[in-house]
């Protein structure tokens, strides 16, 4: 009886629960026949976003990153506050500094139009920062797919969550392993400011009265030292200047983000301490001489990082607005 019943058992499992089991999981195929125009819809939209502006690809990539790793890649970020609803936007690493949400919303309509209420908003996110890499001369990679929409979204955490430049090598790395990825990804991710630019008060302490000694960061290459307190002198006025991460190909996905830390040019306080560390220094140097091993080892890390927290099954929505969470 007891053996029939776990018979039974296993079979009721078998039928029910493992086709849960295989749906919940991501999938390279997941929207080939409910979206099979997915890939060239966000495709197109991006090449069209980058076409008007080319630092929206590094602000695209950024958002994915901003995403996952509050909470999972579940496209809280993209939730607008309500009166009765605090999302991640206003969080400081995003406030006047997060950009390309009418890209995303943009995109997510075409899809909408082509296959309702069908992709997630993640997943598009997900989508829009490959093609972000790939239209810059970067990489390309398979991304499994089938991401839901998560219903709410935390200021807090994003406050909390997301790495600040000011922070020591330790810190940053205790957060990216908190989510399972390790030091490899640290300093893979971070090549992402291969693109892109940054706001003169997230590096400014360097330039003029590092840790309270009066002096310049002394590690800072004095020619990039000059060139930062000219575009960012010493007064409030200049501190949303933009200066790009890598002064030779601040739009073209390279690894020349590796070179100019090698040669002590890093922009970032927290991208110039990968050198400061015999650890990561190894992987920045053979990153700076190997372009092909960084594309491929970028190409990894972003899919472990597109699979952090995801909801998956019948867990989340697809949101129709990624700006909001769907009426009930
Ligand atoms: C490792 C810790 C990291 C820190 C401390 C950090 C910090 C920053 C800061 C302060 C900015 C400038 C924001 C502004 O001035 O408004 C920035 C820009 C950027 N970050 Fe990071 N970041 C990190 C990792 C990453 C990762 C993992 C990615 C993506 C995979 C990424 C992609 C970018 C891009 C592309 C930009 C330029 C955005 C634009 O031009 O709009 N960052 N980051
Ligand atoms: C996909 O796009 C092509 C044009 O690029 C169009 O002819 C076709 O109808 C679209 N398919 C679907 C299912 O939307
Ligand atoms: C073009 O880019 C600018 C700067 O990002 C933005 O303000 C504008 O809305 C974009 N226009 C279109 C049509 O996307
Ligand atoms: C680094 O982390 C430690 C331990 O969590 C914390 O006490 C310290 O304030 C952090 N440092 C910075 C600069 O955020
Ligand atoms: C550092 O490396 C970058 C990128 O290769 C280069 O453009 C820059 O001139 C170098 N700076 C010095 C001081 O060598
Ligand atoms: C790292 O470098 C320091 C000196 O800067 C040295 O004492 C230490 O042994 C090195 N560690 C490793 C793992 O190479």
């Amino acid at each position: 009886m007891d053996h029939k019943l776990s018979f039974l058992n296993t079979l009721l499992c078998l039928l029910f629960l493992s086709p849960n089991l295989v749906f919940s999981q991501l999938d390279f195929k997941f929207y080939d026949s409910t979206c099979p125009n997915l890939t060239k819809i966000v495709q197109s939209g991006v090449w069209s976003a980058i076409a008007n502006d080319t630092r929206i690809a590094a602000s695209l990539l950024r958002l994915h990153f901003h995403d996952c790793f509050v909470n999972g890649c579940d496209a809280s970020l993209l939730l607008d506050d309500t009166s009765g609803f605090k999302g991640e936007k206003n969080a400081a690493p995003n406030k006047n500094s997060a950009r390309g949400f009418e890209v995303i919303d943009t995109i997510k309509s075409k899809v909408e139009e082509a296959c309702p209420s069908t992709v997630s908003c993640t997943d598009i996110i997900t989508l829009v920062s490959r093609a972000a890499v790939y239209f810059s001369g970067g990489p390309y990679w398979p991304v499994p797919l089938g991401r839901r929409d998560g219903t709410t979204a935390s200021e807090d955490a994003a406050n909390k969550q997301l790495p600040s430049p000011f922070e020591p090598l330790e810190n940053i790395t205790a957060k990216f392993t908190a989510k399972g990825l390790d030091l490899k990804d640290v300093v893979v991710l971070s090549g992402a400011h291969t693109i892109g630019f940054a706001q003169c008060f997230t590096f400014k302490t360097r330039l003029f009265n590092f840790d309270d000694s009066g002096k310049p960061d002394p590690t800072l290459d004095t020619s990039r030292l000059q060139n930062l307190q000219s575009v960012c002198p010493n007064q409030a006025d200049s501190d949303t200047n933009l200066v790009p991460f890598d002064p030779v190909t601040s739009a073209k996905f390279d690894n020349i983000y590796y070179k100019t830390l090698v040669n002590n040019s890093g922009l970032l306080q927290s991208d110039q301490v990968l050198m400061g560390d015999n650890r990561t220094a190894s992987m920045v140097l053979s990153y700076s001489k190997f372009p092909f091993l960084f594309n491929n080892d970028f190409g990894a890390s972003m899919v472990k990082m597109a699979n952090l927290g995801v909801l998956t099954g019948s867990n989340g929505e697809i949101r129709k607005n990624c700006r909001v969470v769907n009426k009930k």
